[in-house]
């Protein structure tokens, strides 16, 4: 449903989201007309600005990164809704003065007081800005009016922290009120998971160990560590970066049941039984043989000399974080008994594609076998999540000519040939859901803390154990250590080629 008026407040109003994401997001929503009138953005930060400046910065990178195209006539009004307010994050009476801003703008709507505060701050405020949003009452809705509350990730950098930050965000709002976000589930090839299994017959009674004989997640970035990510990035690594929410989230639309309907509960009940259900790594012992991390040295991207992982800006010469990781994941449950589950991320990749890719049993015969080059693989549905969205299904088609000769072939869907615009951005989708009041593309409570609870066995066996599985190296600009590959290798599998 559309959504009603609202105030939309980030905090961390200065940083690099709200700047390159979710302000031109706002401003997509406006020019696709899928926001009402009076949608209000107030920006929370700590540096010393004026609204002026504010939208100024706020302009300049719209011009730069805005989907439809920047247009200034459209800026120029759009802008008007656009306020800033400086306070720290700490500072009780800067909240004070936020209620009372907020109940201005409320007033010139003509009285409605709908509020999603988005907690967009460096993660070491989360708490802090929760706290004082309780402590002004701004976590109550008024009458007929609701409060809600987005939070970005990381959430947590752990099981303990996560869990803590739920109880935090749960003190201050109905967990019906909490979005948290992840913004893979945003995008449009990831809501078209679902679709493509539960929408089609044909897919659904070959989704099981029976046909399946393996599954491989790839995330690869041909970007390393630049604009200073480093020290974030050093802090957490692959595994807690990406894995955690964005891939686990993926794997659970993959091979969740068929939920009973499509309420955001129903959904998330069915994902969270699949991470619920994943095979604990909770030995260094299991770790090593299921888990690979590795760092990239100095190579080349797109022909551009790289530095090494330790060489990068803001990355201890000494680090132990890993810049690539392959994980095999097992998943306890009937129907998928026996089938393993392959996920790699790394940076310094040599291109950006993410894809998921189901690798169908061989064909049960032995007919052609006897054939020079025998059957040239198996079916596999590939869904490309990013870029050149689609979906593909290879298949093995006789050669046209006298003699038998097989060959694979594809079958291919692209999004932009079959509906020929560009989808909305996942930061689009997200934000008119949460102001819409629908949270089923946004993590649960207990989602996140399962998720973290199978990743934590693997970050305690690297950084706490005796024994702590080595670390790999792969050149800046291949596909990974060669570690990554015998992963595969020991199930008699090979990693698909991008
Ligand atoms: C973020 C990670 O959550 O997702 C980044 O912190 C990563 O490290 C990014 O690059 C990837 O998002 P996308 O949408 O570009 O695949």
């Amino acid at each position: 449903s559309r959504p009603e008026p609202c105030t939309v407040v980030i905090f961390g109003a200065t940083g690099d989201l709200t700047h390159r994401k979710l302000v031109p997001a706002i401003y997509n929503l406006v020019i696709d007309g899928e926001l009402p009138p009076g949608v209000k953005i107030l920006g929370f930060a700590r540096r010393e600005k004026s609204d002026e400046e504010f939208r100024k910065g706020l302009e300049e990178l719209n011009r730069k990164v805005s989907r439809s195209g920047h247009d200034d006539a459209i800026w120029a009004k759009f802008q008007e809704s656009i306020h800033y307010h400086e306070s720290e994050f700490t500072d009780a009476d800067g909240y004070k003065r936020l209620a009372e801003r907020l109940d201005a703008i409320d007033r010139d709507r003509g009285g409605k007081g709908n509020r999603l505060f988005y907690v967009a701050s460096a993660p070491e405020f989360f708490d802090d800005i929760l706290t004082q949003l309780k402590g002004a009452g701004l976590n109550k809705a008024k009458d007929g009016c609701w409060s809600r509350v987005i939070v970005e990730k990381p959430f947590g950098t752990d099981l303990a922290t996560a869990q803590h930050l739920n109880q935090v965000v749960n003190r201050t709002f109905h967990e019906k009120d909490t979005y948290r976000i992840d913004h893979y589930l945003g995008k449009e090839t990831a809501q078209n998971i679902m679709v493509l299994r539960f929408a089609n017959a044909i897919f659904e009674p070959l989704w099981n160990s029976r046909y399946i004989s393996h599954v491989q997640v790839t995330c690869a970035e041909n970007l390393g560590m630049e604009g200073g990510r480093g020290g974030y990035y050093d802090k957490s690594g692959a595994l807690r970066d990406m894995v955690q929410n964005h891939l686990l989230q993926l794997l659970s639309l993959i091979t969740m049941e068929p939920p009973t309907d499509l309420s955001a509960d129903g959904v998330r009940d069915e994902k969270v039984k699949v991470i619920r259900s994943l095979r604990q790594w909770d030995t260094p012992e299991k770790v090593a043989q299921n888990v690979v991390r590795a760092q990239y040295t100095a190579g080349h991207v797109d022909g551009q000399p790289r530095p090494g992982y330790r060489e990068e800006d803001r990355v201890d010469p000494e680090s132990m974080t890993e810049s690539y990781v392959a994980v095999r994941l097992m998943i306890d449950t009937w129907r998928w008994s026996g089938v393993p589950f392959y996920i790699r991320m790394g940076k310094q990749l040599p291109k950006k594609a993410t894809e998921i890719s189901i690798h169908f049993k061989d064909a049960p015969c032995v007919l052609f076998n006897a054939l020079p080059g025998g059957v040239p693989g198996a079916n596999v549905l590939v869904l490309r999540i990013q870029p050149d969205e689609g979906i593909s299904l290879r298949m093995v088609s006789k050669i046209p000519g006298t003699s038998l000769r097989l060959e694979p072939v594809k079958m291919d869907f692209h999004y932009a040939t079959s509906f020929g615009k560009g989808s909305p951005e996942a930061y689009e989708r997200l934000l008119l859901d949460a102001m819409a009041g629908d949270a089923t593309l946004f993590a649960r409570r207990d989602e996140v803390e399962e998720a973290w609870r199978f990743i934590d066995h693997i970050e305690h066996a690297w950084h706490q154990s005796s024994t702590p599985p080595p670390m790999a190296e792969y050149v800046a600009g291949s596909w990974g250590p060669k570690e990554a590959d015998e992963l595969l290798q020991q199930d008699g599998h090979t990693w698909r080629r991008l």
